[in-house]
């Protein structure tokens, strides 16, 4: 940046002598500015377009399309779309969907890259009847949230058990270091994008907490792969979740609270509150287990800031100024945890602030 600074006073003094010549040559000196005046003045120039430049180069939104108004319910635009289509039916499901190959495979879904009018898209499909009442929750949430923050629904066909949606070629987030890894990614690979990618996150979870059928905690989240793996990476370099095959609802109201499976679980990834409490003893019994709330996906938060934060220069600065909210994040007690809100705007303060900080130091050179 020094040089490109030299380099550009450098410039503008030649500049300004060039002008000293010519004024030199032609005309009475009176009619022109003094040259300190015109120095100083092209200087300034020259600086007010390297700061442009800079706000280019470090405010730029990482993406570049403002979201476009969503589609009315029951319809859909992908990219390069210039109309809302009605969700596909069975039938053109069946006859204009080539499947190609197959690039995915969960618990219960099976996913293909496919072709719908020769535009890439992903078929899902159930992988086994038993898993039928989650494919079903899941298409049943994938209608109801339809948003920039879930991937978005071209059609289903409940009697063939399919569900189409757009394909997001990077895949899902579990794969983000590999990708960020390839070189043509090298530019996005920076703290500045993976704090978005951080922001992006916690607005999904802040969005299923609010959510228009109310209060949703993501529970396919037994370990971090597995949580990753709900999430796809967009070519723009923005999250959406795309598995929402286990969102129970959480009702205040009615005091009803949510469990994440029938089984037992273990680790540190799930929150304290989700392990069997009775001891080792005691064998695990379902009825016995107490509920709890999307609390749960607060405390998960930060392993997976952590890893989408990655290791690269500027990381652990980031790191170190969300100390304190993380901490927050890992109160034993559930009530005491902020909440997906608040963990937004305290992302959203930090990336502003550092980047100003960034722009500030870099400035101070000029
Ligand atoms: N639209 C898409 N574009 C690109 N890849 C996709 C898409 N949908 C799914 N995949 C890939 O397929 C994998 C499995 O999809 P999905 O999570 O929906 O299956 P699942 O059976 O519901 O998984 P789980 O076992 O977590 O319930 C994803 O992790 C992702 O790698
Ligand atoms: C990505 O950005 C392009 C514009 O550059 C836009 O047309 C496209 O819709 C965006 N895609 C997504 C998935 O947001
Ligand atoms: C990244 O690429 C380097 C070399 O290109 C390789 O050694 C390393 O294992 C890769 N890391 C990941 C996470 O893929
Ligand atoms: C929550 O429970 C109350 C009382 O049972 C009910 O009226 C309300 O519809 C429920 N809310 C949601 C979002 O299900």
């Amino acid at each position: 940046m020094q040089e490109t600074v030299a380099e550009a006073q450098e410039l503008a003094a030649d500049s300004s002598m060039d002008k000293k010549t010519q004024d030199g040559s032609r005309g009475p000196r009176h009619r022109s500015l003094p040259p300190a005046v015109g120095l100083l003045l092209s200087m300034a120039l020259m600086n007010a377009l390297l700061y442009l430049c800079l706000d280019w180069f470090f405010v730029a939104p990482p993406r570049s399309s403002p979201v476009s108004t969503h589609c009315p319910y029951g319809h859909f635009r992908m990219a390069q779309m210039k109309n809302c289509s009605p969700w596909l039916s069975c039938e053109e499901l069946r006859t204009e969907v080539r499947p190609l190959k197959r690039i995915g495979e969960g618990a219960v879904k099976r996913v293909f890259l496919s072709e719908w009018k020769e535009r890439k898209v992903a078929l899902s499909r159930l992988t086994s009847l038993e898993m039928k009442d989650d494919f079903l929750h899941g298409l049943r949430m994938l209608k109801s949230l339809q948003s920039k923050h879930v991937v978005t629904l071209l059609g289903y066909c409940e009697d063939d058990s399919t569900i189409l949606t757009e394909y997001h070629p990077l895949g899902s987030l579990s794969n983000l270091e590999e990708t960020l890894n390839l070189s043509k990614y090298q530019n996005v690979n920076t703290w500045q994008h993976r704090l978005q990618l951080a922001v992006d996150y916690v607005s999904i979870i802040d969005y299923l907490h609010h959510s228009p059928l109310g209060t949703l905690v993501m529970c396919d989240s037994s370990d971090l792969s597995k949580t990753l793996s709900q999430y796809l990476l967009t070519s723009n370099f923005s999250l959406v979740v795309n598995d929402l095959d286990a969102l129970p609802l959480v009702n205040r109201s009615s005091g009803a609270l949510v469990k994440c499976g029938h089984r037992e679980l273990h680790g540190d990834f799930v929150a304290p509150e989700q392990l069997w409490p009775y001891g080792e003893d005691t064998p695990f019994d379902d009825d016995l287990m107490p509920p709890y709330d999307e609390k749960i996906d607060i405390w998960k938060i930060p392993d997976v800031s952590s890893f989408l934060l990655g290791h690269v220069e500027g990381s652990d600065m980031v790191r170190f100024h969300l100390f304190d909210i993380h901490k927050a994040c890992k109160s034993q007690t559930p009530a005491e945890r902020p909440t997906a809100q608040d963990i937004l705007d305290t992302y959203k303060k930090v990336l502003n602030l550092l980047r100003d900080s960034v722009m500030s130091q870099t400035r101070e050179m000029l």
